[in-house]
């Protein structure tokens, strides 16, 4: 009896116009989601695209960038070598490696200050006028700016009289040509 009673009334609530009509509501929601989500992958896959090429064009560039490792020679004078560190940053010593922030310094014990071939100096160090030798060097190494004002080498100095020894001598010894 009740059941009856529901139908019936379910009958006059839901017409069989209006689940036509229900049909085409939930239909054109459906399409609609699939649509959504369609330009969801497309955007996704154009920024993976984008992504793929940036990576791929990364790669390509990499092995225009020559990477040279610094030679930091061995030697029984192994103070002199640990001082040298703060130097090896901008300095080379080993024939025919590049300038770096520094120039070369191979084979310039004895020679003009600024005169390395392929490195800009600055025009103060150039027209000092030094020849380098334990004595100039050692001024140098004291306080690069008050002994050379407006050089280009940012550096403090080595203050201390025994490690500006041992890196003089690691100095003469590495740098032979
Ligand atoms: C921050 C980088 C930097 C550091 C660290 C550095 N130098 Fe230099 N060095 C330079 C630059 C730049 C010049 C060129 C200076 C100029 O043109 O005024 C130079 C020049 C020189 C020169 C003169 C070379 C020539 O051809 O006349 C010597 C010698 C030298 N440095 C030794 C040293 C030593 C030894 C150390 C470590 C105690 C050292 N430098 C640390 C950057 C550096």
């Amino acid at each position: 009896m009740n059941h009856c009673v529901i139908t019936r009334s379910m009958n006059k609530i839901i017409k069989p116009q209006q689940i036509k009509t229900l049909f085409f509501l939930v239909s054109l929601s459906l399409s609609l989601n699939i649509l959504v989500s369609c330009g969801d992958k497309t955007t996704e896959k154009k920024a993976q695209e984008k992504t793929e090429f940036k990576i791929r064009k990364k790669t390509e560039e990499r092995p225009k960038t020559k990477i040279v490792p610094a030679t930091i020679p061995q030697s029984e004078n192994k103070l002199g070598r640990r001082v040298f560190l703060l130097c090896a940053a901008c300095h080379n010593v080993v024939k025919g490696e590049a300038h770096k922030v520094g120039p070369n310094l191979n084979g310039f014990f004895g020679k003009k200050a600024g005169t390395k071939k392929g490195f800009v100096y600055s025009d103060a160090l150039k027209d000092k006028g030094i020849t380098w030798s334990e004595e100039t060097l050692r001024a140098w190494l004291e306080n690069p700016a008050s002994y050379v004002p407006g050089t280009k080498m940012a550096f403090v100095g080595v203050k201390k009289k025994e490690q500006q020894d041992a890196l003089i001598a690691y100095l003469k010894e590495v740098t032979k040509e």
